[in-house]
């Protein structure tokens, strides 16, 4: 666990099995699956279902050498200038996660419902899901960054991370969509972010209902 989130942490931590690297469909037929979906079971994510979703979002595929330009990547998914900005929480029944790639684990920061704050009055399906993904850019780890960098990299290093989830999705029979539209200050206040820490996207996820 990153120190910088570890002050937060209050809930117990769900420690995640490691990632299948076998099975699933293949990629061209994962890319002909892939969809957004509005129907959710309520039914809780098997963990392992659990596991592989944030691996392949933006899990460790490779040694951790450090962020920044000049440190190869080490993710799923590629970051502007390898500045691995992007953290994914986890609206879950038990409360909010924080997905630690480095020690693949769910670590439970806050026990208050949060759920309702990522959905919206016209779109109530996200209610129904079991894991509402939440992705927040934390700025002060964009070293180096003008106001240009932080305005754009944060939307599209996340947008590659939601694509990875997409189409994991679809390999493992998961309905998902990417959302943008929740009222991110409420979000952010019910999060109990920092000034410096952006969210961006949100992603509903479970199995089709
Ligand atoms: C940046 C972005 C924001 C989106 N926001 C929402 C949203 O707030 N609510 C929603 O239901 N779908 C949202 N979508 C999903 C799109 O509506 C969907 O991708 C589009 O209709 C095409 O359908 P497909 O994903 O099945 O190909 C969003 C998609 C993107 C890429």
């Amino acid at each position: 666990m990153s120190a910088m989130h570890a002050e937060l942490a209050t809930g117990p931590t769900i420690k995640l099995p490691p990632p299948r690297s076998t099975g699933g469909l293949p990629l061209m037929e994962a890319f002909g699956q892939r969809k957004s979906s509005r129907k959710f079971s309520t039914r809780s994510l098997e963990l392992q279902d659990l596991a592989d979703i944030f691996w392949a979002g933006f899990g460790l595929s490779r040694p951790h050498l450090g962020t920044g330009i000049n440190s190869p990547g080490s993710h799923t998914a590629p970051t502007a200038h390898n500045w691995q900005e992007i953290d994914i929480f986890a609206a879950m029944a038990g409360g909010l996660y924080l997905y630690d790639p480095a020690d693949n684990e769910l670590r439970g920061l806050l026990q208050e419902g949060i759920r309702r704050f990522p959905g919206n009055p016209m779109q109530p399906f996200v209610l129904d899901a079991p894991v509402i993904l939440i992705y927040v850019a934390d700025l002060e780890r964009m070293d180096d960054a003008g106001d240009w960098d932080k305005s754009v990299f944060p939307w599209a290093d996340t947008a590659v991370i939601a694509e990875n989830v997409y189409l994991a999705c679809a390999s493992l029979g998961l309905a998902t969509v990417v959302r943008a539209l929740f009222d991110r200050p409420a979000l952010s206040m019910a999060m109990q972010l920092r000034d410096t820490q952006l969210v961006t996207f949100s992603q509903p996820l479970g199995y089709p209902g």
